[in-house]
Parts: C-alpha cells; structure tokens; sequence
C-alpha cells in the first residue's frame, strides 16, 4: 500500500465541517426541494432524529412526472376498472399469514409475485440462495420474520409513502428527500416486482430512458455473483427487520447550465491539492464527495450480471437502489448526487469473485435533520469500444464537463463547506475502456477548475500513484493552470504518439507548449 501527496487528514480536517445544522424552513420552501411527506422537526429537540409526518391519508398523481405506484387507484385492471392493489394487496396479506405462522415456502413467495404482477419470472437465483445456500436457521428466520416484514412495508405503501414520489427528469435540477423508512417501503414494492409499466416486456416508451427498478432481473439466473448481491440485498432487509433507521436520504439531479461551461483553454485556475493513494477504496473514504462510476442509466447492471464499481456500491447500500425508481438517464451535463445512504454489508473480491462478507455497522455522523454526512455522485464516463478515439478532444471535452459538473459545488459555491473533497480513481477506466492516464488529467483539471481537493483512490495500481505523482509534482514545479493541462491534450491529441501520455507531460515543458 502507498500514498503520496497532500496527507487525507489534513485534506478532510481542512474542508470537511461538522454536520450542517439544517434550516428546515429554508429547505422545506426551496421550491428544488420535492419531499415524499414533510418532517416533522421540533426545535427543542435538534438532536433527536426527525421522523417523517404521515399525512394520514395517500395522494395519488397518476401522470408521467410521477412513478406510478402500484397502489394508485388508477392503476386499473379489466372492463370495470378495479383497482388491481385491492388483488395485490390480498395477496400480500396471505403471504405474510404463512410467514407468521412459518409455513411460507419460497413456491408462495414465487407465486405471490406471479399473481401480483401476471407475470411467470425465472427465479433461480432467488430459489437458490433461500433453498440451497442459507443455513436451515437462515432460511427459517428469512421466510418468517424478514419477509413477513417485507410483505408490511409494501401492504403500507400507500400509509408510509402518503404520495408518489416525483420523478427526475432529464434538464431538471430537482431532489427528492425522503426518509429511510419510506426508501424501505419502495425497495420492498421493488422486491415485489410491483411498480407497473417498468419491465422492458410490458412494452411502454414512457419508460424507455429510466431503469427497470423491480427486482425480477436478479432473481433470474445468472453468474454466482447474483447471489452473493442478492444475499447483501436481503441482508438489509433483515438489518431494517431488527431496526429500522430514522434518518433521511436525498436524490437530486443536477443540469450543469450553459453559461457555466467553463472555458478550459484560458482557465487559470491553479491544481488542486491532491492525496493519491492505493490503500483505500472509494466508499472508505469518508467526508468527502465519492464518485460512482456509473452508467448514464444510473446502476448500470446492478440488477442483473454486473459486479463492477456501481453495481457493488449500490448492493452494499441498498437503499442507492431508489435511484433506479426516480431518475431518467443522464444527459452530458448532468449528474445524480445519492446522499445520506446507509451501507449495511461488507464485501470481499470484485466482478466474478464477489462475495458478500458480513455486517457493516455504518458509523458516519449524521446532521440534525437525521441525514448521514455520505455524499455519492453518479458520473457517467463515456464507453469506448475503440480506446483510440478517446484522445479526439471531442470525446476529451464531453468528460471534462462531465467531471465538472460532478464536482460543481453545489449551492454557495464561495463557502469552503461546499468545497470539500472528492474521493475518485480509475474513473471510465474498467469495463469502459478509459486510459488512467488521461482520465487522471481530466479529473486533476475538473477539481481543479472546481477549486476542491482530489483524492485518488488508486485501487490496485501503484505505479500508477508513483507516477501520476511525478506528473503532478512536475506541474507544480512549472506553476500549471488549467488551461497549460489543456493545451497538453490538445497537443497530445494531434501528435501520432508511441508514448503515454505521462510520459509526453514529462519530456515536454508548458513553456515550449505555448510556442
Ligand atoms: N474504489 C476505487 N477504485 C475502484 C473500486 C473502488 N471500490 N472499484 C473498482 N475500482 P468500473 P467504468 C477501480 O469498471 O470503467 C458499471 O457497469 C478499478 O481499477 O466499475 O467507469 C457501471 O454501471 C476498476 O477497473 O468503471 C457502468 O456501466 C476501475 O475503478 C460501467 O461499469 C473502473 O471501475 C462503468 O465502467
């Protein structure tokens, strides 16, 4: 394990501030705001964990700004239009019966779910961990306590929820804050396979730039690691079984506007401080702005075969997985920050060797509004089939506002709160082909332009952090700026060159560049 650079904790203790104390008045009139329900919060108690007001009664909006839920009464079945929640309801209510009484087998769970959706789903991944894999006690306390409890948190939707949540749509600049219990109760409607119109066979464009958020595509069989997601998916819905979390999450999409591009060949903004290191992985950084690898369909293959980056992220923090429910694909300039998500499991390999590890107790602080100091933000890198092209500063200037976008403070962009570190790496580089070396740069440039501390989180590779820190230490030394990084690719990109990139910044100077 190496590191050099600026040490993280002076780059943490430097910009990373308490937990804010939250103006809920302020939040709750921001017209960016979308809440699920309001919060209840007493002023006397700043402490204590705010807890979602139930409005008593649900709010239906059946319309495309909104996920249609399954418990909307105009979500309708046959001639006379009989709301097709009454059906599932029933048969939710029968499955938790046997789950009380254990007697419930996974051949109910399975029909549940033919019923509930009139569809027959492949579900051997499911049938294998339940029946083969889980230890007989394991089983026995998944098939009665766990999923009686998940059966509840769908029965309730309509009572926990109160109205469907708002979608985010592409061009939108929108959040959407809703408490853990209310994530819960849409992850177990998802468990379900409930939310109608999403699944690629029921043939709907409405739906055609967003995720299928239902489970059923990991219940289908597939590689050994869909099991081992799988078991962390269910090991959440065992950990909120014993306890449910009282705290808040956030998902909010954010469009870069035009006149904010900024103009990367006369930026003079210096390099940011820069700690490099291969002994922590992204999610181990704490405080700081992580960045998934994602795909422009947030999730990428989280519910299926994938098992990079992004899909291990949202498995260890199911609570993620809402994102697949609310937001539409994402544009060049646009990103998804997930805040406040809890991570329940730990883990051991990556891809084909994945393999859930255990409990994860997550220790991160939280604000008085009962949020977790964890800020992830979704950015998409572009996929090369052909590497070559990515040097084309076509391809190099749509991941440069990609990366901007990302780390753009967001809101008060002056105060050094919002200037707090971002936790990235090999960005773009696995399954989408990138080069390290000129991702390095466009992400070195993007913080830098954003005037916040890059932490890179080399993973495995060291020499990668030996030698992006000699290029690092050499621009410093020549006083670089943005645009003398821009000029460098613009060079690079025109030369027909055998050498790496790194090597080309090292054996050119920025003076002879301006030439
Ligand atoms: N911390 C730091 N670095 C990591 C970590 C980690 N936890 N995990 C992996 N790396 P990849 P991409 C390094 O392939 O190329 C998904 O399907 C490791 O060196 O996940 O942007 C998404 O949904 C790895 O090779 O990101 C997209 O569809 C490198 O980061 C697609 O993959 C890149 O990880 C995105 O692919």
């Amino acid at each position: 394990k190496i590191s050099k650079g600026t040490p993280l904790t002076m780059i943490i203790d430097a910009y990373h501030q308490p937990p804010q104390m939250i103006d809920m008045e302020k939040v709750q009139k921001d017209k960016y705001t979308l809440m699920i329900s309001p919060f209840r919060y007493d002023q006397l108690y700043p402490n204590h964990e705010p807890r979602p007001i139930n409005d008593g009664h649900y709010i239906d909006r059946w319309n495309k700004n909104y996920v249609r839920m399954p418990c909307s009464p105009c979500y309708t079945l046959g001639k006379n239009r009989q709301p097709i929640w009454t059906m599932i309801s029933n048969q939710l209510a029968n499955l938790r019966k046997k789950c009380d009484n254990k007697i419930a087998t996974v051949e109910d769970l399975k029909t549940t779910i033919e019923f509930c959706t009139g569809h027959h789903y492949d579900m051997y991944c499911l049938e294998t961990l339940i029946n083969k894999v889980y230890t007989n006690s394991e089983r026995i306390h998944f098939m009665s306590i766990v999923l009686s409890n998940i059966c509840s948190l769908a029965l309730n939707v309509d009572r926990i929820c109160s109205r469907s949540p708002p979608l985010l749509r592409i061009g939108t600049t929108h959040s959407v804050t809703m408490s853990q219990l209310q994530a819960a109760s849409l992850l177990a409607c998802a468990f379900f396979c409930l939310f109608p119109y999403r699944s690629n066979n029921e043939q709907n464009d409405e739906y055609e730039n967003f995720q299928d958020p239902n489970f059923n595509q990991l219940y289908r069989y597939g590689p050994p690691q869909k099991i081992e997601k799988l078991k962390c998916i269910l090991h959440y819905f065992r950990r909120i079984t014993n306890k449910i979390p009282n705290g808040v999450i956030t998902f909010k999409r954010y469009s870069l506007p035009d006149n904010s591009y900024p103009n990367w060949s006369s930026s003079i903004a210096r390099l940011c401080d820069m700690h490099l290191t291969t002994g922590k992985k992204i999610e181990d950084v704490k405080y700081t702005l992580q960045v998934d690898f994602a795909n422009k369909y947030i999730g990428g293959g989280v519910l299926g075969s994938g098992c990079v980056q992004e899909e291990i992220r949202f498995t260890i923090c199911p609570e993620m997985l809402v994102s697949l429910l609310l937001c539409e694909k994402m544009e060049i300039n646009e990103c998804i920050f997930l805040i406040g998500c809890e991570r329940y499991s730990t883990y051991k390999g990556y891809a084909n060797s994945f393999q859930f590890d255990g409990n994860y107790e997550d220790k991160t602080l939280k604000d008085n509004w009962g949020q977790k100091w964890c800020h992830l933000v979704a950015m998409d890198a572009f996929c090369f089939r052909d590497p070559i092209v990515q040097y084309d500063m076509k391809y190099v200037k749509r991941e440069l506002i990609k990366a901007y976008t990302s780390f753009y403070p967001q809101t008060m962009k002056f105060e050094r709160a919002n200037m707090f570190g971002i936790a990235t790496g090999n960005w773009g580089c696995g399954a989408f082909n990138g080069d390290r070396q000129l991702k390095a740069i466009i992400q070195l440039m993007a913080a830098s332009e954003a005037g916040r501390p890059l932490i890179y989180a080399a993973y495995l590779d060291k020499n990668l952090v030996k030698s992006f820190f000699e290029v690092y230490e050499y621009l410093l030394k020549q006083q670089a700026t943005v645009r003398d990084l821009y000029r460098y690719l613009e060079r690079y990109s025109t030369e027909n060159n055998q050498r790496s990139l790194f090597e080309y910044i090292l054996k050119t100077s920025i003076s002879s560049l301006k030439s």
